[in-house]
């Protein structure tokens, strides 16, 4: 069975005292959630205050990017050790605004994953296709294009700490999710892949989030599709109601 995965991603939002207020808030509302695997990821300014709440309870600490040296000259960079050190058990990767405006590609996506796995620090690898991609008719190949070369050289070993969050470009940050049956579609299509490049125990015990307007309303219907195993949720963790609520429809 797969333990479904929640995470929040507050992108660059909230200061650390919003940060501390918020994690507050969602730790008070959900202490008593074991179901579910609860994740929050602040801006790196808030990591450290944000652990100090989320310690020894039920939420896990993750951040939303890393750099793959373990330390040296790389000004504005921060390294798994740095994370490990602060508290992270998980990191998100590859995220599209990371590949739109950060110049992130899959090869940098996939040195980011095995540096996090080096220091036992989960990555949330996300992958999916833009607008323009779905419209030509290559989404597949796009999830195809990202699936491999991010997980590229990863053991099965290593494939059970990663978890990877489908995001369809297009649904992101604009109140228009993937219908479930999309949703189901591409996870089904990239649980397929792991099978092929890993085997089916891989593939049938790796988590995939879908992600793009996750909201209370639709949480449900998304969660219920037998591929879809958690939801990385942007926008609508930034307020603890909205991310309990959607905590609680998965219950
Ligand atoms: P959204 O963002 O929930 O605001 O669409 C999701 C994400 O970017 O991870």
């Amino acid at each position: 069975m797969r333990r479904v995965i929640i995470a929040g991603n507050w992108k660059m939002n909230k200061n650390i005292s919003e940060s501390i207020d918020l994690a507050n808030a969602i730790k008070r509302s959900l202490y008593n959630v074991e179901e579910v695997e609860i994740v929050v990821c602040p801006p790196f300014t808030s990591l450290s205050d944000v652990n100090e709440i989320v310690l020894e309870s039920n939420i896990k600490l993750g951040a939303q990017d890393v750099y793959w040296e373990k330390e040296g000259a790389f000004t504005g960079e921060v390294s798994s050790p740095m994370l490990k050190n602060v508290g992270c058990e998980y990191c998100i990767v590859g995220h599209s605004e990371r590949r739109q405006f950060f110049g992130e590609t899959n090869e940098t996506v996939n040195k980011k994953a095995k540096a996090l796995l080096k220091e036992g620090i989960m990555p949330i690898v996300c992958v999916g296709e833009k607008l323009e991609d779905r419209k030509a008719n290559k989404t597949f190949d796009v999830i195809k294009d990202h699936v491999t070369n991010s997980l590229a050289g990863l053991t099965k070993e290593d494939m059970r700490k990663v978890v990877i969050a489908y995001e369809p470009v297009w649904a992101i940050g604009t109140g228009v999710n993937a219908t479930k049956e999309q949703a189901q579609e591409a996870h089904k299509y990239i649980r397929a892949l792991l099978k092929d490049m890993f085997d089916g125990t891989v593939a049938e015990s790796a988590r995939i989030q879908y992600g793009g307007s996750v909201k209370p309303d639709n949480i449900k219907e998304l969660i219920s599709q037998e591929d879809v195993d958690g939801a990385l949720v942007g926008g609508a963790s930034l307020k603890a109601d909205p991310f309990v609520q959607i905590v609680r429809g998965c219950l």
